[in-house]
């Protein structure tokens, strides 16, 4: 089928980004973005680049390129759909807070309501494709949603999954490792290899089987998450036995077969993917009743968990088994750099842990916004909204989230942090003034010089 015209179905950390880059590589197709959220669309839409509701490095070059052009986003979900020959569904796929597999498996009834949006609205054919992370064998129900609706409307279904990562989404989208599709008609399959053949070599357009595609993504997300909590497993090792756990990353990875990439030991990896895809594929492997594997997956995030926990426990132990009254700063709440994306980072977590411990926690990030923090953190529920203001405080001034410290955790590897003037922020500290660095960005040695008292992951 000739695309003409392709509507995505979530203007997301996905949905945006990879749809830009699809418009600016085929001018000749108009690109319509539409989502639920009008307060997102309006964002997307605002002639001030700096307020697109997603920063990654390089997007609002590309959406300044081609919005208005053909680019759009639209809250017009009906019309986008009728109009386009092609439909990508990238809505979010939380982990299910409520009923059967709550907090385990994918809720997916974002992606049946596009399905059934799809089956009411369509007069065409048209192929739709699944961009998100979704559960092996979801094709089937999205098939049988649209095979239902009666009508001689021809549906073929796609699957392909996105693999960027946030921080690097226009990189990683311009440059892909591969593109993978899986499908059953060699017609559709072509018709997206063709969009994205404008600019991805053939040879890494993987086409496979639907099912394949699907696993793919779980597994691939499972393996990248394992190799952190391997590190970090090795991590804790080393601190009783000093071994340095970037030496040991560094004689590992040299090794072809490991490889050096995904080795920094960490405060544990948050963002909205490894954590929701590995519980959702413990699920899957559990109501097959394989309970091996389940459990072998499961231990990824056991691991996680343990090592965000041990991170905070070390910072009260080290603090004289107290941080009641201290004011403790913190340094990044995005879950990676380069990113506002907040979801599931670490530094939510052990806030949450060191507020309960009555500390008053001083937070400086780069990019991600007041309100946001105190989203996250009273999501959690473990206290007042009232109270989480009383004892979380936010500043756009480092150096002033820092003055009269106890104590400095980095929760993100924000490049801006290794060329603060450490000792300014030394001379503005109570003392002894300590660094608890759980991203190992800083010099130990340059630190120490300075007076601080400072530890990081692994050494
Ligand atoms: P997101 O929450 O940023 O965006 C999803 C958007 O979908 C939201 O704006 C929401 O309003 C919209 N939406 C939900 N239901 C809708 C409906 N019925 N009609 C119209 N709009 C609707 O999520 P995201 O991070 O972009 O992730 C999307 C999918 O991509 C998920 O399955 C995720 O697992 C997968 N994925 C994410 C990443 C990542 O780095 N964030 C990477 C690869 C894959
Ligand atoms: C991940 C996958 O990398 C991507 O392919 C997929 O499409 C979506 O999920 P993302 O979560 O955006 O991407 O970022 P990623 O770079 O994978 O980082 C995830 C978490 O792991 C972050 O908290 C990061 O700080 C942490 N991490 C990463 C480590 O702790 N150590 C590492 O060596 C690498």
């Amino acid at each position: 089928m000739k695309i003409n015209k392709i509507c995505c179905i979530g203007a997301g950390y996905v949905g945006g980004p990879t749809m830009a880059v699809i418009a600016k590589m085929n001018p000749n197709i108009q690109v319509t973005i539409v989502d639920i959220n009008p307060e997102r669309i309006a964002a997307w839409n605002d002639e001030d680049l700096s307020k697109l509701p997603v920063y990654e490095p390089g997007l609002a070059d590309i959406v300044a390129e081609t919005r208005g052009k053909n680019l759009f986003f639209s809250t017009e979900i009906d019309k986008g759909i009728d109009e386009a020959e092609m439909i990508f569904i990238s809505v979010n796929t939380p982990t299910k807070t409520y009923g059967k597999g709550k907090g385990m498996a994918a809720d997916l009834k974002y992606v049946e309501l596009c399905a059934r949006n799809i089956a009411d609205v369509a007069k065409s054919d048209k192929i739709v494709v699944e961009k998100s992370t979704l559960p092996v064998r979801t094709a089937q129900a999205i098939k049988s949603i649209l095979h239902n609706v009666g009508g001689d409307v021809n549906f073929q279904i796609l699957s392909n999954p996105e693999f960027l990562a946030e921080g690097t989404a226009v990189e990683d989208l311009l440059k892909p490792d591969r593109v993978l599709i899986g499908g059953e008609s060699e017609g559709a399959i072509e018709s997206l290899a063709k969009i994205y053949g404008s600019w991805v070599p053939d040879n890494q357009i993987l086409r496979t089987n639907v099912w394949s595609s699907e696993l793919s993504k779980l597994t691939a997300n499972a393996f990248l998450a394992q190799r952190i909590s391997s590190i970090n497993a090795i991590s804790e090792l080393c601190e009783h036995t000093e071994a340095d756990v970037t030496e040991v990353a560094r004689a590992i990875g040299m090794d072809s077969r490991i490889g050096p990439k995904f080795l920094n030991a960490s405060i544990g990896f948050g963002g909205s993917c490894f954590q929701k895809d590995i519980l959702n594929l413990v699920y899957i492997a559990r109501s097959y009743n394989l309970q091996a594997v389940a459990d072998y997956w499961e231990q990824v995030i056991i691991l996680n968990d343990h090592q965000k926990r041990r991170f905070s426990d070390k910072m009260i132990s080290t603090l004289y088994n107290t941080v009641s009254g201290k004011k403790i700063g913190m340094l990044g709440w995005a879950f990676k750099k380069d990113t506002n994306d907040t979801r599931e980072s670490a530094a939510i977590y052990v806030t949450d842990h060191l507020l309960n411990e009555q500390a008053e926690v001083a937070v400086y990030d780069p990019k991600v916004r007041k309100s946001q923090m105190y989203t996250d953190l009273n999501y959690l529920n473990t206290r007042s909204e009232e109270e989480n203001e009383a004892l979380m405080t936010v500043h756009n001034d480092p150096y002033e989230a820092l003055k009269d410290t106890h104590a400095i955790a980095i929760m993100t590897e924000w490049d801006e942090f290794k060329s603060y003037d450490w000792q300014k922020i030394y001379d503005i500290m109570k003392k002894p003034a300590f660094i608890f660095d759980g991203r190992n960005i800083l010099d130990k040695k340059e630190m120490n010089k300075i007076g601080f008292e400072y530890s990081s992951i692994g050494k």
